[in-house]
């Protein structure tokens, strides 16, 4: 009886670690005060002051925000050693990749530092300090301003406080707004420029099982790759140069060698880009009405295309994989973002919140006319922009992202508009300066030698950015998603929102975007290598003016910069109607603790590893093995090839010290903690404030989970330390890394909690 009472009662104690909710992206600034005790139960065993100090060093000073937030990325050894995901170093793996070396197919490990490859452009940044600074800004603006001059107060004030924090030193700093504009925060940061390729492996392990199980558990995906952050000789940022040092870090992770049970806590820090947690009913109803399906549609033919043209070249496969990649991840996550709103009822549950919302807006004349107008505000300027949002979706789909040639026309032609500037002003300069004598046209001198580094500084960027774009750019990919996409354009919006040019393809090719496409890849000098340096050897105002592409990239662009101020009351009304509304929400349940939106800003979630019932008889195990990656394996297929030595070691188990106590090699696990896309490359972190995992990804169950966190359904997906460590070690052989990491065992150091009792006495009742 009392052993069947400890059963129940081990049962129940295991139910209560799944059924907690661990909604929620906290700001590490102040989990001391809201989150501290709830973690300690799940099992923290850090102090806040380790998690998050601006004084001593902490758990904050590992953790990286990449390229300005696209990833995260965390220290693990003493020496700048960076690890981050493989879909989050993709496009470095892919602009030093060739047919002759193709990283992407074949993996890249530097044998030591001289072979570690640099990256332009890449950056790693460190959060030095947050800060509240709420009351500045909002002592700057009352509620007789306007939207708009709301938003000058607030820019200005944001000016001066990010000069104040940054000035004298060679930090970086923005404000940000939470809560939908009811509070602000300073990010101090220290930013690295000097980022190298340290290791990746195949794509066949660090994107094993493509597109087709993106976004799905279970997952066998090694999705990991390794950098280095270098410093100058004084350690302090600086641009890549031969004689910078690796970075010495204020705190690396420690690597966990032990794995993770169901239940046990983990927490995550890194940099969450954006969630729309608080959208309203009617920002749902729009979405998966109108803009979703959309870009779902317009994505599948772009898809189509590059696949079509990938499939047929390793040339083109290599220069449009991070761009096809890019494409797929969040069409992909469109189709289960749409089906997972419809299937778990968000848009009724939005509703209901706002009922509730509503009727204690109008509970009394107060509060009735600070907040009683909010949400018809919000339902106002949704309606106003339901005939738009389509036509607007397809200019940035269609439009400006279609093919590659309209974004580097556009960028191309305010470059040089800057450049022809330049040039009239020499030559008025010049003709001034034949009238001149003296002091004069010394100084007229002085100018004419600025403006003509000017020039010269313009025509070295542009080539920059070209050698950027031609590099990664196929003709004939191009132009079959220039005439495809525009095509499409053309045929699902209304007349009157389409952009100049196409009345020209009506007068000119009778609407036939086939036509239009052949006669602006034959006469552009923006299509080809060629054409294009022949018209910077001299270049002119008049020949840019009237080239194809740079017209119709000029129009999209002036589109939309102009869609904004067409709709500025209403996403004033917006604006205003989400921060009244964020602003009751949080006066009406005064006990609730409310988390701000993602906004690619330093986050911590904390939850415990976790198994879940995906639907009606499908429950999923919390970690998948190396027997799964077997199991997927189809040499038919390349998003399911698996390695020749990867299948040799296998077959031997030769997963030494990387084996779980079970004797399998744990690839992936699961857990519920709270994320979304910029947390990519975060690291998983145990109790003990050690690295047991890289997240990568969410699950197809709660892909609604921007919108509405699901907490019996959300689950992070991450990638089990240890397999990382066994493709760096008896993979790739790269010892010499893991020889730089603190790798750390506690088997034989756990004391006995009241948990392993309890599990004891079970074992013993089961038994019986
Ligand atoms: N869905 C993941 C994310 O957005 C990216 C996974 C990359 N893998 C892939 N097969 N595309 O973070």
């Amino acid at each position: 009886m009392k052993k069947i009472f400890a059963f129940i009662l081990a049962l129940v104690f295991a139910f209560n670690l799944h059924a907690d909710d661990h909604e929620g992206m906290w700001l590490p600034m102040f989990v001391k005060r809201l989150n501290y005790a709830d973690m300690q139960k799940h099992g923290l065993k850090l102090t806040p002051e380790e998690l998050y100090s601006v004084n001593n060093s902490s758990l904050k000073d590992a953790i990286v925000m990449l390229d300005g937030g696209s990833c995260t990325a965390e220290i693990i050894s003493d020496q700048g050693l960076m690890l981050t995901n493989h879909h989050c170093g993709y496009g470095e793996i892919q602009s030093h990749s060739s047919v002759e070396h193709d990283y992407l197919t074949d993996g890249f490990w530097a044998k030591n530092r001289s072979e570690e490859l640099a990256n332009p452009g890449k950056t790693a940044s460190f959060l030095v300090r947050m800060d509240d600074v709420t009351e500045r800004i909002l002592g700057k603006v009352n509620d007789e301003m306007s939207e708009d001059e709301r938003n000058a107060a607030i820019s200005a004030e944001i000016k001066t406080i990010v000069g104040e924090a940054t000035e004298g030193t060679y930090f970086n700093a923005s404000v940000k707004d939470f809560f939908e504009g009811n509070e602000y925060y300073l990010f101090v940061y220290e930013t690295y420029r000097d980022v190298r390729l340290v290791g990746a492996p195949p794509s066949s392990v660090g994107k094993y099982g493509g597109d087709t199980d993106n976004w799905m558990w279970p997952r066998h995906t090694g999705d990991f790759s390794i950098f280095r952050v270098y410093t100058g000789p004084d350690g302090k940022p600086a641009d890549y140069s031969e004689n910078n040092v690796p970075l010495k870090p204020k705190h690396h992770l420690p690597v966990a060698m032990d794995g993770l049970k169901n239940g046990d806590f983990t927490m995550i820090f890194g940099y969450p880009g954006s969630t729309d947690r608080y959208l309203t009913s009617y920002g749902v109803k729009q979405a998966l009405d109108l803009e979703q399906p959309t870009i779902i549609k317009i994505r599948d033919l772009k898809l189509k295309i590059m696949k079509e043209n990938m499939d047929k070249s390793d040339a083109v496969r290599i220069q449009y994989a991070s761009k096809y990649a890019q494409v797929a991840n969040y069409w992909k996550y469109y189709i289960g973002q749409s089906s997972g709103l419809k299937r778990l009822k968000v848009y009724d549950k939005k509703k209901a919140i706002e009922n509730d919302f509503q009727k204690w807006a109008n509970a009394n004349a107060e509060r009735k006319a600070k907040y009683g107008d909010a949400l018809n505000m919000i339902e106002e300027a949704y309606k106003a922009t339901d005939n738009t949002v389509v036509g607007n979706t397809y200019l940035l789909e269609a439009g400006l992202l279609g093919s590659d040639v309209v974004l580097f026309s556009f960028r191309f032609k305010r470059n040089m508009d800057a450049y022809f500037k330049a040039e009239s002003d020499l030559e008025a300069l010049e003709k001034e300066m034949k009238k001149q004598e003296g002091d004069e046209l010394k100084a007229s001198e002085e100018k004419k030698a600025a403006l003509e580094s000017r020039m010269e500084k313009i025509i070295a960027g542009v080539k920059a950015s070209a050698d950027d774009h031609f590099k990664n750019y196929n003709y004939a990919t191009d132009k079959q998603l220039y005439a495809a996409t525009l095509n499409m354009y053309y045929n699902n919006v209304p007349a009157d929102q389409q952009p100049e040019f196409f009345r020209y393809v009506e007068k000119k090719f009778k609407g036939d975007f086939d036509k239009y496409t052949e006669k602006v890849y034959d006469k552009s000098f923006m299509v080809t290598r060629e054409a294009f340096d022949e018209f910077l050897e001299d270049p002119k105002q008049k020949t840019m003016d009237k080239d194809l592409a740079i017209i119709a990239a000029n129009d999209l662009i002036n589109m939309w910069f102009g869609r904004g101020s067409a709709h500025a009351d209403t996403d004033a009304k917006l604006e205003k109607g989400n921060r009244l509304f964020v602003a009751g929400l949080r006066k009406m349940n005064p006990d609730k603790k409310y988390y701000p939106n993602a906004n690619s800003t330093m986050r911590v979630t904390y939850g415990v590893v976790g198994d879940y019932q995906a639907a009606d008889a499908v429950s999923y195990n919390y970690y998948t093995t190396m027997e799964g990656v077997m199991q997927k394996e189809d040499p038919n297929n390349d998003e399911f090839i698996v390695p020749e030595k990867l299948s040799q070691l296998y077959e031997a188990k030769d997963y030494g010290q990387y084996a779980d106590e079970d004797g399998t090699l744990h690839v992936c696990f699961i857990s519920n903690n709270d994320i979304t896309g910029g947390n990519s490359g975060s690291p998983v972190i145990n109790g003990r404030g050690e690295l047991v995992g890289l997240a990568f990804d969410g699950n197809w169950e709660a892909m609604s989970g921007d919108i509405a966190f699901e907490p019996e359904l959300q689950r992070t997906i991450s990638v089990d330390i240890r397999y990382v460590l066994f493709i760096v070690d008896k993979y790739a052989g790269a010892t010499h890394l893991i020889d730089e990491m603190d790798l750390v065992w506690h088997k034989d150091d756990e004391p006995v909690t009241e948990e392993t009792e309890a599990t004891e006495e079970v074992e013993e009742a089961s038994a019986q």
